[in-house]
């Protein structure tokens, strides 16, 4: 049996696949608007495993697979085995000879590599503690749609060196963007990524370094899901790291801002910028049903076209 492709980090899939994948998010996009019936996955399965909560990223795949004709399976520690300790091999093992797609979100990284290791079909990283490559799909079709291509544009990341700013990280390498990581020390991106992308991301701590020109700025929560408890250090830390007026004054006067939701407008955001004119956070949350289709459609059925 072939090994199947999965989409565990950005990194998976060359540059040229992700402007593919792209692309045709937008074109899924216009069908869907236009009413088109489209049904790829027609009786095929996706399994969800969530060991974290979700808002956007239940939705947009569960949808997504109405949308293509197919179904999903909604599976949480609470109510399956894997919360009573049966191995993740096995489960992958077991899984993926009944679902025909399988999306994950988790804690460790290493958990949904050891179980794509094990699974016979392809395996989405549905956000684990290292990285979130789904929201980087839905950011770039909406930075695409919005001003046209990427490549070269300056991207500054406000905040956190969470699994967020890994995927921007990641997606400077693969659409050749700038990227200026503005975060307080402690709270770095980890090492080995950044020294993977080389020139295409550096650390610049200060906020306004990062924002000064700027023709994307983005931001996420101080305290990611499993973190409830580092909530007030985090807070006192990252005081400074508002996403405000005066911080978006600096951009580009072009700019956009992105946020991957769910946000805490007056800490990481202000409420003006998250709800004014230069906000695409609702075509970007919109976005993760086309763009999770794209994905969908290009690893079980190859790439379109
Ligand atoms: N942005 C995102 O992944 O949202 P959810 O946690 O609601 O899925
Ligand atoms: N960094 C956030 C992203 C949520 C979509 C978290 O991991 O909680």
């Amino acid at each position: 049996m072939d090994t199947p492709r999965h989409f565990l980090s950005l990194l998976d899939l060359t540059p040229d696949e992700l402007d593919r994948l792209i692309q045709r998010a937008i074109e899924l996009k216009r069908m869907q608007q236009a009413g088109e019936i489209y049904e790829p996955l027609k009786n095929r399965v996706l399994g969800m495993v969530f060991e974290k909560s979700s808002t956007r990223t239940r939705v947009s795949f569960e949808t997504g697979m109405a949308q293509f004709g197919g179904s999903s399976i909604f599976l949480s520690p609470r109510d399956t085995q894997l919360g009573r300790g049966e191995p993740i091999e096995d489960t992958a093992r077991v899984l993926s000879r009944m679902v025909d797609l399988i999306m994950i979100r988790t804690f460790e990284h290493e958990k949904i590599e050891t179980f794509a290791s094990y699974s016979r079909v392809p395996v989405i990283n549905a956000l684990t503690d290292h990285n979130h490559p789904c929201q980087l799909l839905a950011d770039m079709q909406t930075y695409v749609e919005r001003r046209g291509s990427i490549a070269g544009r300056t991207v500054a990341w406000i905040g956190d060196g969470n699994n967020m700013c890994h995927s921007y990280v990641n997606a400077a390498r693969q659409f050749g963007f700038k990227l200026r990581i503005a975060c307080p020390e402690g709270f770095d991106p980890a090492g080995g990524v950044l020294q993977a992308a080389g020139g295409a991301a550096e650390i610049v701590r200060d906020p306004r370094d990062a924002a000064e020109g700027a023709d994307l700025v983005v931001t996420d929560v101080w305290a990611s899901m499993g973190q409830e408890e580092e909530q007030e250090r985090r807070a006192k830390a990252f005081a400074d790291y508002q996403v405000n007026d005066a911080l978006m004054a600096l951009a580009d006067k072009e700019a956009l801002f992105m946020h991957c939701l769910p946000a805490h407008r007056g800490e990481e955001v202000s409420a003006s910028v998250i709800d004014g004119p230069q906000s695409v956070a609702w075509e970007e949350a919109e976005n993760r049903l086309h763009s999770q289709k794209a994905l969908m459609e290009f690893l079980y059925c190859g790439v379109p076209g």
